[in-house]
């Protein structure tokens, strides 16, 4: 009898399969990291090569240690960083060019040009979204301008188009599915959230055949089998969500007003406003939080791009540590208003900024400024940035019922108590952070009947930790409103 679900995480620096007993507790886990081309400044790419070999392997490796088989695994799962874009041969499913990752800035002047002839209303009508190089349509774009042959192949309808769970979903099924979902699709800027479809004016736009692009499904629905050659046997594939998405649905934020904060690379928080596509006026994005029997729920956006990316470039750049899960010992005892702030503004600002040109700085340092400030800052960057986004929420009348954080650096809390601090809010920690890889899990459990509703996944929530706010009011408004002194420092200096 098969027994499992199988999570397959591709995010933007590791793929991560995950096995899921029925009671969604983890039964095994594996994962691979893969290399990050910075081209030129600003720019990201992953060879799509790896981005396969490493969710292939992962998927082969856990089911290798638990001794499961193919015919153990009730449906599979998919997650992916979102918006970075791929295009590839029909014929071959050969990729015409590495993937561009949703980090990359190549198509900001591309972007200026549209904003300048005054495209931003009807995009982001249309779209929830902003008219900046994170989205997919002016990747795709600059693919097809700029590969010898990209433009007449595409217009021959011989290339494809997909995010990265479509060309997963490609490899798996070996070429006979080209489908995404509809969280997936929109992030693409070419997707219709009103109307569900993809938009001939926005293809008009900017110039993509519409034979590129996948089928757009629900978030949970039969997006065919997986080819018998890789697992030896037939797997369904039962949900899809880009990895923000799928992460408020492992933190069961099924009700209006619930909002979760992930700090994977980025930092996403996002705010379910049920089945209302609100818009937002101060440059927070609108989106699909997921899409079941055929009815989309709406979420408010706000994305950080450096988060747990800012660790990474204080171990693996600065070499200031040995490895991230160090820093919670080092800083404690560093005073809060220590006076260094640090923007991590590496690939620009996102939200509410949106400034492409913005690069990072540490600011107010001084002779006695050490290792554990920088690392306190770069901390404490992530909950001020948070805090931006609390800012924008507020300022459209929103402000969450349930802020519910995950990912990586939800379990450093000393970052977590600052986070509650500067919001003001009490934020709850769940027992198991991985919900990103839960949330496609449930997916695939509601799709194939291991679950019989939202309702009852919301019951399967368990709380670790709530951490409250202890921080007067007075200094927190002191110091948000230094970390503000330091962003506009920042935007001036870069534009
Ligand atoms: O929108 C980008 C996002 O999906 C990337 O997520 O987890 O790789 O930081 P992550």
């Amino acid at each position: 009898m098969c027994k499992y679900i199988l999570s397959i995480d591709q995010g933007t620096t590791s793929s991560r399969a995950i096995l899921y007993t029925k009671d969604a507790e983890v039964f095994g886990t594996a994962q691979q990291t893969f290399p990050q081309h910075f081209v030129q400044n600003g720019w990201v790419e992953h060879d799509p090569v790896d981005i396969w070999q490493t969710v292939f392997a992962s998927v082969k490796n856990v089911l290798a240690q638990q001794r499961v088989t193919a015919a153990d695994i009730i449906a599979i799962g998919i997650a992916n960083q979102r918006e970075t874009t791929l295009v590839w041969s029909k014929k071959t499913g050969q990729p015409i060019y590495n993937a561009i990752v949703w980090q990359d800035r190549r198509t900001s002047q591309y972007c200026d040009s549209l904003r300048d002839a005054g495209h931003s209303k009807i995009v982001n009508d249309k779209t929830g979204l902003l008219l900046d190089p994170y989205f997919s349509a002016t990747k795709i774009r600059w693919i097809l301008d700029n590969v010898t042959g990209a433009k007449e192949q595409a217009q021959a309808g011989e290339l494809a188009f997909g995010t990265v769970d479509t060309y997963l979903l490609w490899q798996l099924t070996d070429g006979k599915v080209h489908k995404t979902d509809a969280t997936n699709a929109s992030r693409t800027l070419l997707f219709n959230i009103h109307q569900q479809c993809w938009d001939e004016d926005l293809l008009a736009l900017f110039d993509i055949p519409a034979s590129m692009l996948p089928e757009v499904m629900d978030s949970a629905a039969d997006f065919g089998v997986t080819s018998s050659e890789l697992f030896g046997g037939e797997i369904p594939i039962n949900g899809i969500a880009g990895d923000q998405q799928a992460a408020l649905i492992g933190q069961a934020c099924f009700e209006e007003g619930m909002a979760k904060s992930t700090y994977g690379t980025g930092c996403f928080l996002m705010l379910n406003t049920g089945d209302k596509a609100l818009k937002s006026n101060n440059r927070l994005l609108t989106t699909i939080a997921y899409r079941l029997n055929g009815k989309p729920t709406y979420a408010i956006e706000g994305s950080i791009f450096m988060a747990g990316a800012t660790m990474q470039w204080i171990v693996e750049g600065l070499k200031l540590l040995e490895s991230a899960g160090e820093s919670e010992a080092l800083v404690k005892g560093v005073p809060l208003d220590h006076g260094v702030f640090l923007v991590p503004s590496f690939t620009g600002l996102g939200a509410p900024y949106w400034d492409a040109n913005a690069r990072g700085a540490i600011l107010g340092l001084t002779r006695d400024s050490g290792i554990s400030t920088i690392v306190a800052a770069a901390l404490q960057s992530v909950g001020y940035q948070t805090k931006d986004l609390q800012k924008a929420m507020e300022g459209d009348g929103l402000r969450p019922s349930i802020l519910r954080v995950d990912g990586g650096m939800a379990n450093n809390n000393w970052a977590m108590e600052f986070l509650a601090n500067i919001l003001g809010a009490s934020v709850e920690r769940p027992t198991l952070t991985e919900t990103t890889s839960l949330g496609v899990a449930y997916l695939a459990g509601l799709q194939s009947g291991v679950y019989e509703s939202t309702a009852q996944l919301a019951t399967m929530w368990r709380c670790d930790r709530r951490f409250e706010p202890t921080m007067s009011s007075f200094e927190r408004n002191d110091l948000y409103a230094k970390w503000l002194h330091c962003i506009a420092q920042v935007t001036l200096a870069n534009n």
